[in-house]
């Protein structure tokens, strides 16, 4: 199906600063996508030119395969979510809702107009708040108010800026789970700004990862997680060890690598064939899971790529896991996530505790040594 938004080549330029460079990104109908990045690497400006708040400097902003640059945003089927909610604050919770039809030149009739109110806090679970005050709401239901008014409309897209920032944590898990909830029901394209990684990868079908107003990678979860591009996109998702070093000599299938600690690791699978040439330099990433701890050597898996000794720095109980903040005089420190039915049959391994620690052949990514 054609894209509902598409930017091609699209760049936001504010005197000297480059907000946006060069974005490139097709958002098909009823996707739920998020940008994922720092502060200020052009996550709001590119929701802004979805909106029509912002122009581009240069290259074209599609909606549903129309050309839409100059379009001004009143004109485009499209609403945003302000991080701050933006609420009247002396309107009740049916006014601000009901805001939006009313703005319309064909107004609905004002039975028409209850009718949708009463439909849309419903679908935000908030029937019977049409009389209160904005004051007289928590947190996560004046933010239901808020989505309430953008849904109204019933938008072709969604835009929301960081909308649960201001939210608690239970709050804040709460309401993403609703608001995954309330994107399957509606069938609304979902774009949604955060800093916040889990947030991004409970919720989205796809994350546009962003930096310094680029794109670094666009996939879904899971290829994020597993198939990072670079050690940046490997750091942003999920958490993560980085061990670097220049491969020492590869073939297609399999690459040999000395890293600068002076360890080597020897025949892992060559997750690049091609693109790799003696000396090189690399970053190999491990994530913590995939790490193996065990009290006694004969414990530990075969078609190893490193094995080493390791004490044991801190320990921290997370329910079905825990996650052990490990050190060894040539990789430094690193972490190791253990679940805890490995151990149940043995006692957690102690604090100073020195501990065997070895990692797959299959589980070492690499990824371009330049971050
Ligand atoms: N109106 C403006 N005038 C000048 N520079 C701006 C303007 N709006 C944004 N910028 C700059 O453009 C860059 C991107 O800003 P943007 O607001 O898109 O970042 P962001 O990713 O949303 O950050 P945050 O997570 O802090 O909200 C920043 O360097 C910012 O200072
Ligand atoms: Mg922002």
């Amino acid at each position: 199906m054609a894209a509902v938004i598409s930017f091609q080549n699209v760049s936001k330029r504010y005197g000297d600063i480059t907000a946006a460079h060069n974005l490139n990104l097709d958002v098909a109908p009823g996707e739920f996508l998020s940008f994922l990045g720092p502060s200020g690497c052009g996550k709001t400006t590119s929701l802004r030119m979805i909106a029509g708040f912002e122009q581009p400097s240069e290259g074209e902003v599609f909606l549903e395969g129309e050309r839409v640059n100059n379009v001004p945003a009143y004109r485009r089927p499209v609403n945003m979510v302000f991080q701050h909610y933006s609420l009247f604050p002396h309107l009740n919770v049916m006014d601000n809702v009901a805001y939006g039809l009313r703005q319309l030149s064909s107004k609905p009739s004002a039975k028409e107009i209850d009718l949708r109110v009463s439909e849309t806090l419903e679908l935000v679970q908030l029937t019977g708040f049409n009389k209160r005050r904005i004051w007289e709401l928590s947190g996560g239901q004046q933010q239901r108010v808020a989505l309430a008014r953008a849904l109204i409309n019933k938008p072709k897209v969604l835009l929301l800026d960081e909308p649960l920032a201001a939210l608690d944590r239970k709050l804040r898990r709460e309401m993403q789970i609703e608001l995954q909830n309330l994107q399957r029901n509606v069938g609304i394209t979902f774009i949604l700004v955060t800093h916040d990684q889990e947030e991004a990868l409970s919720m989205s079908d796809r994350i546009c990862i962003m930096k310094d107003g680029e794109i670094v990678q666009i996939g879904n979860p899971l290829e994020l997680y597993d198939r990072p591009k670079n050690r940046y996109v490997a750091d942003f998702v999920g958490k993560s060890n980085f061990f670097e070093g220049a491969i020492g000599q590869s073939n297609k299938e399999s690459v040999d690598i000395n890293l600068d600690c002076g360890l080597s690791i020897e025949n892992i699978p060559n997750s690049k064939p091609g693109e790799q040439n003696v000396g090189d330099r690399v970053c190999i990433s491990v994530r913590p899971e995939q790490l193996v701890l065990a009290r006694d050597e004969n414990q530990l898996p075969g078609n190893i790529a490193l094995k080493s000794r390791a004490q044991v720095l801190n320990r921290i109980f997370l329910g079905e896991q825990t996650e052990y903040v490990l050190r060894n005089e040539q990789l430094g420190e690193f972490l190791a996530l253990s679940p805890r039915r490995n151990e149940l049959s043995e006692r957690p391994f102690e604090i100073n505790e020195t501990v065997f620690v070895a990692w797959n052949r299959d589980t070492a990514l690499i990824l371009d040594g330049a971050t």
